[in-house]
């Protein structure tokens, strides 16, 4: 049965102005349709930015702390609900239930952390030049928060997102996936009953280029953050670059796994199925790039195709699944497509490649884990973001060369080596040019409580997520105060 979702405006839950509604379906059966949302438009975007400008001068004024109280009691009726929620997360989004327990669990660490934060939102005292003055930073809220999300991480990136905005002062107008649009209103119903204001939290369902578009460009928004494709990030960026307006994007990878000749290469093989093939290759994050020091590519590259040929490809909400589908139609025919491309391009297809049709594959958009072996760096499925499940195999012939290929990309999220040599792994965590460097672990599952984002063109703007450089920078601007108690006019930088 496909459940009736509203937008959430003001603290009410209504349908779109014009009426209009979309539809989110499983990826792993697509006759089974999962909501019907609401397909809006700048009005209802208007709507929800007035609501969300209203309710700010109150929830600013609201004491931090207090502000963490809520959002720590969203974060434990979100772990009540973590279970159900899972199972809404895997059947409008596909990956299989496991990782979609993870989902879930990184939104309900995100919210306790920020909680959290509503103690502490630090900023500097430091001693004044002159006698009987002092001199300290604080942060200040920015305003309306204007987010958009991507279907990938369904509940964690709107967690992300608006746990920080919140717990800094800021109001929120959330635009999440037109492809999970359930998820993300299961996650706001739940921050919404956990007692925030009406108006805080604003909840706008519809499509990128109407409802996202017009949140961006509008006059009432202070701050904008996304997470998505390049090519919609690089708009978002011109957008807010017009207008001035702080903004962070979250957009591509190319994420390269170094296996050295010293590694230990079941450690290595079980990284690269992990990273290359969980959520379907569908995370940013994605290990698609694996670099092999040229002793060891034969015995790794055949020990790693024959383990990816033993996942099972199936639903994920069957325990027995290992991959389950990827998201939709466009996004199987554009894995096809690089497929394709690869095979042109004259790397060697080792596994995989092909659409799965098996039985009940049949039903969803399933795609056969897929590895390519003599993969050139410069070759297009060497250089551009699939997003699916699809790993190139590269050689390398040392530590530098396969460093220089690891950072020879447009993009810069997060990468890994595998290595028992301590100083090789040092050279590798000064020299690789990502955001996120791990040492004999996948390049993926970050951890919330330090700064998540990337270099060159996965993106702009201050990191996302927990720590310094994290997400509480691009939702509060600094205020620097001095105060002079003196009683005279007392100049600074002045000699006597
Ligand atoms: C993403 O793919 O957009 O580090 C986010 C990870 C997860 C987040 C991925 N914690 O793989």
């Amino acid at each position: 049965m496909a459940e009736q979702i509203q937008n959430l405006i003001n603290g009410h839950w209504k349908p779109a102005a014009s009426g209009d509604t979309l539809s989110s379906v499983n990826p792993a059966d697509v006759g089974d349709v999962v909501a019907t949302a609401p397909s809006s438009s700048a009005r209802d975007v208007d709507e929800a930015v007035a609501a969300a400008c209203a309710a700010w001068p109150s929830w600013r004024a609201i004491p931090a702390p207090k502000r963490g109280e809520i959002l720590f009691s969203a974060a434990e009726r979100l772990a009540r609900e973590k279970e159900s929620l899972s199972r809404i997360v895997t059947r409008e989004m596909g990956k299989v239930l496991a990782e979609a327990r993870g989902d879930v669990q990184e939104a309900i660490d995100m919210t306790y952390y920020m909680a959290g934060e509503g103690r502490r939102l630090s900023g500097e005292t430091v001693p004044s030049e002159l006698p009987n003055k002092d001199a300290k930073s604080v942060r200040v809220p920015r305003g309306v928060c204007a987010q958009i999300t991507p279907w990938n991480f369904p509940v964690a990136i709107p967690s992300w997102k608006i746990a920080p905005a919140l717990i800094a002062g800021n109001t929120v107008v959330l635009k999440p996936s037109a492809f999970t649009p359930l998820c993300a209103t299961r996650f706001v119903q739940i921050l919404h009953e956990a007692g925030l204001p009406r108006g805080v939290l604003n909840l706008v369902h519809g499509h990128g280029e109407e409802v996202g578009e017009a949140l961006v460009s509008h006059a009432g928004v202070a701050v904008v953050s996304f997470t998505g494709s390049s090519a919609v990030g690089e708009r978002i960026e011109s957008l807010c670059g017009r207008f001035h307006r702080p903004v962070c994007t979250e957009t591509g990878g190319k994420n390269p796994l170094i296996v050295m000749d010293d590694a230990d290469l079941d450690l290595a093989i079980e990284g690269a199925l992990w990273g290359g093939f969980g959520t379907s290759g569908q995370r940013c994050t994605a290990a698609s790039r694996v670099i092999v020091h040229h002793t060891v590519y034969d015995a790794f590259t055949a020990r790693f195709v024959e383990a990816a040929k033993k996942l099972r490809l199936g639903p994920g909400l069957d325990s027995a699944t290992d991959v389950g589908p990827v998201i939709n139609a466009a996004q199987k025919q554009k894995v096809l497509n690089y497929i394709e491309i690869g095979k042109k391009e004259g790397a060697k297809l080792l596994c995989g490649g092909r659409a799965a049709t098996d039985g009940k594959l049949a039903q969803g958009h399933f795609i056969a884990p897929t590895i390519f072996g003599d993969v050139a760096p410069t070759m297009r499925i060497a250089q551009e973001e699939i997003f699916g499940p699809v790993v190139s195999v590269i050689s390398a012939r040392d530590l530098t060369h396969a460093i220089e290929i690891a950072n020879g990309v447009a993009y810069g999220l997060s990468a890994a080596i595998y290595s028992r040599d301590v100083n090789k792994t040092a050279v590798a965590e000064r020299d690789l040019d990502t955001g996120i460097v791990y040492i004999n672990a996948s390049t993926i599952g970050a951890e919330i409580q330090l700064p998540f984002g990337g270099t060159k063109k996965t993106g702009l703007g201050p990191r996302e997520a927990g720590g310094r450089g994290g997400a509480l920078d691009l939702y509060t601007k600094w205020k620097v105060i001095y105060r002079d108690y003196s009683g005279k006019l007392q100049k600074a930088q002045i000699d006597p």
